[in-house]
């Protein structure tokens, strides 16, 4: 696989698009999104200029920048890998710390770039047919960024984590390589997330009994893949999760969002894949009926060998996954004793067990939990390295639910949902 993850992404969407729109998905419940798809296809094939300059990055105020790269925050390379318009954290980058990711080293997930948005002209337009007293094209009710400051305000402590993580391991350790970002598990981060609650603005706006989906979209440059523009990033979420939990996110970590996080405004959908978590938000459609976007047909769906032709049904839920706060490829010495830290999470519920074996899984012990849980469980175990030589590292998690991480994930074309264990490679010198 290359380490270029922006033209991984570009090749595989491409194929997929393909595949999608010849067909090879099968009609079943997706037949209605492809046709979606081919309209607004043949729409942005003939104005896919125009469409780029209606979406063009609002700029900040002030004297003229050079053009920013699709990441704005510095990447040093002790706390990142860069991946194209992406950057994983590197774990080791965690030891020490405490329960919360630093902005400094948060992963960024960008399909393209970051824009620069000023908040003083930035407004959030609720629109469609869930809204109530809309006359059928639906009515709009905008918000403003002091708008939003001004309504009861919520903090919630939860991670963020692409569907992706974890995906170069299903060529590493399973000798199925998935096309896509090659992230190893720095793709997620766990922040304390202020804002308001979505489910405040969506009542404000007025929300219809009847309303179904809501349907929030990026203020980022629309997503071109294989010279096919798909539009802003945009991902349905069904009214009762849009009530239950999602935040409508301005600050990060106690700061204003950073520009590559989302500024002025993100949505925060606890528990569910990162791409729900929408960035740069500047407008929710709330429709009373299913909503679809190539972010639940195409995308962040199941496809391969071991999944029905058409796909599975759209992603929603992580997996339970571990991590050690150790570089990759690291060196111990011999005779002394580490402490071995990482951290797991689990979107099911708390974590209840660790064990970690150091000689590559012939033995387990249980490590200590550390700390409250929130986003996910720190801990802990020493271990003492006697034999030099390479050997792996490894942590199993179990969830309140039972769930435990397997040996192996099930391969899915995309690679999605990575959740076997990992095996850290490590030399005892
Ligand atoms: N929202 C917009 N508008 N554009 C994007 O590219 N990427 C999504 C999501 N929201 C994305 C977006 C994905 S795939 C992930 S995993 C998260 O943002 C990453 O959030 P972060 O960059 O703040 O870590």
């Amino acid at each position: 696989m290359s380490d270029d993850g922006l033209l991984d992404e570009h090749h595989y969407d491409l194929t997929r698009t393909r595949q999608w729109l010849e067909g090879e998905g099968g009609a079943g419940r997706d037949g209605r999104a492809r046709r979606d798809l081919l309209r607004s296809l043949v729409v942005a094939g003939g104005a896919a200029a125009r469409h780029w300059t209606d979406r063009a990055p609002v700029r900040a105020a002030g004297p003229a920048a050079a053009e920013p790269g699709p990441i704005v925050k510095p990447l040093p390379p002790d706390l990142f890998i860069a991946h194209g318009t992406n950057a994983e954290m590197r774990w080791e980058a965690m030891k020490g710390k405490g329960l919360l990711v630093p902005n400094d080293r948060f992963f960024v997930r960008n399909h393209t770039r970051t824009p620069l948005i000023d908040a003083r002209t930035w407004r959030l337009r609720l629109h469609g047919t869930g809204l109530r007293g809309a006359p059928p094209a639906g009515r709009a009710v905008e918000f403003g960024y002091e708008d939003l400051l001004a309504l009861p305000a919520e903090t919630m402590t939860v991670a963020v984590e692409c569907a992706g993580n974890g995906r170069s391991f299903y060529g590493t350790q399973q000798g199925t390589p998935a096309e896509g970002t090659p992230w190893r598990l720095g793709g997620v981060g766990v922040a304390r997330w202020r804002g308001v609650r979505l489910a405040t603005v969506l009542e404000r706006a007025g929300l219809a009994e009847t309303a179904v989906d809501v349907l929030p979209r990026g203020l980022d440059p629309n997503f071109v893949t294989g010279g096919v523009d798909l539009g802003p990033v945009r991902r349905p979420l069904p009214v009762a999760k849009a009530l239950d939990d999602v935040l409508l996110a301005y600050e990060m970590n106690g700061e204003p969002l950073p520009p590559d996080h989302g500024f002025p405004v993100r949505l925060v959908v606890p528990g569910w894949i990162g791409v729900s978590s929408v960035k740069w938000v500047g407008e929710i459609e709330v429709a009373d009926r299913p909503l679809f976007s190539p972010w639940n047909t195409r995308f962040y769906r199941l496809f391969g060998p071991d999944h029905p032709p058409e796909g599975g049904p759209p992603l929603a839920e992580q997996v339970v996954k571990s991590a050690f706060e150790l570089p990759w490829d690291a060196t111990v010495r011999a005779g002394r004793p580490v402490v071995l830290t990482g951290r797991s999470w689990s979107p099911h519920g708390p974590v209840r067990r660790v064990e970690v074996s150091t000689d590559g899984g012939a033995t387990w012990r249980t490590a200590r939990l550390r700390g409250p849980e929130r986003g996910w469980r720190r801990w802990e175990t020493t271990w003492r390295p006697d034999r030099p030589g390479p050997t792996a590292l490894l942590a199993r998690a179990t969830d309140a639910s039972g769930a435990t991480q397997p040996d192996r994930a099930v391969f899915n074309t995309y690679g999605y949902l990575f959740g076997a264990v990992v095996r850290h490679p490590v030399l005892v010198a």
